[in-house]
């Protein structure tokens, strides 16, 4: 489909065949992976002349994957941040303490390929001479874990984790970790902390992990969706994967679609899709024939992009860029006309004051404040003057603390205000106050 002259970057995506989640029964299981080519792949990188650590990180960079948890950091250049290798350990952490609003795909990957991540795992374990993998799993996922655990007793009956994997002189350990129930234990440096038995409080980077990471040796950490494409890559060449959607944020994707379409779910297709393409096309359009309002391309820290700024914008970081939001985790919410955005917005508010770690004063206090002013708009008892109170909060907010939760609770108020201020001003009774006075709201 094309839009305002728009071509989707996802070439002939209606016969594009799934590589993440290939529609294979019973995947999960070891002898199923196995007989559909699984650790082949690990097998080449091993023992194939062809192969060496450096080898292996260069095809990664060849391949333009970025990371998809979020940030979308090139995969390939975080390995190669990792030290020359010393006598000090060194550790990767894979993230799957997957917590953000509107974002359910890396759920699905442990579900129904979590071999894929193991590969994966083993390979940048072997790239980045790492010898323990702990694999972080939020804690509400407790029966993909229990399934993992399972799995990963076989893997190391088998001899492909553990001691001289497949008979080779390289060894690796994976350990499966319960995430400790916080969506701030999914921030990297909380997540160390948090494998450490500490309380999850961020870490102020830099120092970047690979410099000091767990208990303070070089680490790396990447998402388990990232992890997932790396056997593939190592297979079909970085190349490729390049070739795969957008040029400049290549490869598959998997696009959590959620809200008021008719057909919600996971779906796997290259980047660069059409935005339109993904709601009218794949999700089957707006529920009961309604009329869009608004779409959050990248879970809920994403700013939302009105109906009438879709058009032509495709999934990929430069097309959001563009357009005023931020690709993300890829989980579209997808928001009708009937939507109130001010509510929208309290629940989101409600997330972010509920989930604060606290460390920090801006965060700790501006999300509670977020939340109260958003609130009593809502219920009909706010002023004006609140919406200007409300971007000037966002601006005590975003880039003073530790981590990035701040900037994720300021970024849908501002742009939700910014974007759909009539709705706001309709719920707000007229200012009695003449605006410059400063005067504290009163909580809700
Ligand atoms: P970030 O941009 O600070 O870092 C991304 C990655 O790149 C990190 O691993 C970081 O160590 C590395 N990095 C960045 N600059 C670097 C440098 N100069 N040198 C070496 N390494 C560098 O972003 P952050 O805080 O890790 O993630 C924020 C994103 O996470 C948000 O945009 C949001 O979309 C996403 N998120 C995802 C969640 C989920 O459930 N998947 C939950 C919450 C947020």
């Amino acid at each position: 489909m094309t839009t305002n002259g728009v071509q989707s970057k996802a070439g002939d995506w209606r016969n594009y065949k799934r590589v993440l989640l290939p529609p294979v029964r019973d995947l999960h299981r070891l002898e199923v992976y196995e007989a559909h080519g699984g650790y082949q792949t690990l097998r080449d990188v091993l023992t194939s002349d062809r192969w060496d650590p450096r080898t292996v990180i260069e095809e990664v960079k060849k391949s333009k994957l970025r990371g998809r948890g979020g940030a979308g950091f090139p995969t390939g250049l975080k390995w190669s941040f990792m030290p020359p290798v010393d006598d000090r350990p060194r550790f990767l952490c894979c993230n799957g303490d997957e917590s953000e609003p509107g974002t359910f795909k890396d759920r699905q990957l442990m579900e129904f390929n979590p071999h894929q991540i193991f590969e994966g795992i083993l390979i940048a374990c072997y790239a980045m001479s790492v010898r323990t993998c702990y694999l972080y799993v939020r804690g509400e996922f407790a029966r993909w874990i229990e399934h993992m655990e399972r799995e990963l007793e076989k893997l190391y009956a088998r001899g492909y984790v553990g001691k001289n994997i497949m008979g080779t002189d390289f060894s690796a350990d994976i350990v499966i970790h319960k995430g400790a129930g916080a969506y701030i234990c999914g921030e990297e440096s909380s997540l160390m902390e948090s494998i450490e038995g500490k309380r999850a409080y961020p870490r102020i980077k830099p120092p970047f992990p690979a410099q000091r990471g767990l208990w303070g040796y070089p680490t790396t950490i990447n998402n388990v969706e990232t992890l997932a494409n790396v056997p593939l890559i190592l297979r079909n060449g970085g190349e490729w994967f390049a070739s795969i959607g957008a040029p400049n944020h290549p490869g598959p994707v998997l696009y959590g679609i959620s809200g008021h379409v008719n057909r919600p779910g996971v779906y796997e297709y290259p980047t660069g899709m059409l935005i339109t393409d993904l709601i009218y096309e794949v999700a089957g359009g707006i529920r009961g024939g309604k009329k869009l309002k608004a779409v959050i391309p990248g879970g809920s820290s994403t700013p939302p992009l009105r109906a009438d700024m879709i058009d032509g914008v495709t999934m990929d970081a430069e097309s959001l860029r563009e357009a005023g939001s931020m690709m993300g985790t890829a989980g579209l919410l997808v928001l009708d006309e009937d939507t109130d955005m001010v509510s929208w917005l309290r629940r989101v508010t409600h997330f972010y004051a509920h989930e604060s770690c606290g460390q920090c004063t801006p965060c700790r206090e501006g999300t509670g404040w977020l939340e109260n002013i958003v609130t009593r708009i809502d219920e009909g008892e706010g002023r004006l003057r609140d919406l200007d109170l409300l971007l000037d909060l966002c601006d005590q907010m975003e880039g003073r603390t530790v981590c990035a939760l701040a900037d994720a609770a300021a970024w849908p108020v501002r742009y939700t205000i910014l974007r759909f201020r009539e709705e706001f001003e309709a719920k707000c009774k007229p200012s009695l106050i003449p605006s410059g006075i400063d005067v504290a709201p009163s909580a809700t």
